[in-house]
């Protein structure tokens, strides 16, 4: 049987990444990231989230998260799926959506048609929504990477994007309250993605 695409989303310091771990050792599943999951990947990373590149292009920042994507669906998450693994992805399609759309003021629709293409067409089972406040957000926020260095309008866009996404597809999209302990957290994580499996 193929393994399910459990993809992990949320603001910058939602805590998804702990989350993302956590529920991998659960499941047993592959755990993978994005952008990263490829030795070639972890190369755009670097780039993507250098303070010191400035004035990156928003469609040059949405073209390099797509070709990560690409990579990483081809290397990593296919293979894994097609062997019969579960794979937790910390953030996949939705995450271009948002902060390239949403924050960036990209064109959604069209950002979505860029990741499809570069996916290849998978898309994820079950989209896990780590949702915080923005003053827990803020507060968290470690304020080092070319994106968390953001101004709190861009955090917000971003925030209000995941949660119109969430809304307008529940089947897809189970949003979890990330505040409380990590383990409080990971124990909602895990009834979302129990639901889902038994489903
Ligand atoms: P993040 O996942 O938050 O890593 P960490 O928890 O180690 O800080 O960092 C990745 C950043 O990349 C995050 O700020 C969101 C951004 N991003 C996009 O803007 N678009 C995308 O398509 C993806 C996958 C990530």
């Amino acid at each position: 049987m193929r393994g399910r695409l459990i993809a992990l989303e949320g603001r910058d310091a939602s805590g998804k990444s702990t989350q993302a771990r956590i529920l991998a050792r659960r499941l047993g599943a592959v755990l993978t990231r994005e952008p990263g999951g490829t030795a070639l990947g972890e190369r755009i990373r670097t780039l993507l989230l250098d303070p010191e590149v400035t004035a990156l292009d928003a469609r040059a920042e949405a073209l390099l998260m797509a070709a990560d994507r690409a990579q990483h669906v081809t290397e990593t998450i296919r293979p894994a799926l097609e062997a019969g693994r579960h794979v937790v992805t910390d953030r996949y399609s939705h995450s271009s959506l948002a902060y390239q759309g949403h924050g960036r003021g990209l064109p959604v629709d069209e950002l979505g048609w860029v990741s499809d293409w570069a996916a290849g067409g998978l898309l994820p089972d079950l989209v896990v929504l780590v949702d915080v406040p923005d003053d827990v957000a803020r507060r968290r926020r470690a304020g080092s990477d070319r994106f968390e260095l953001e101004d709190e309008a861009f955090h917000r866009r971003v925030a209000e994007g995941y949660n119109q996404f969430a809304a307008g597809d529940p089947k897809l999209w189970k949003v979890v309250d990330g505040t409380g302990t990590v383990e409080d957290v990971a124990q909602r994580v895990w009834a979302a993605v129990e639901a889902h499996l038994v489903r």
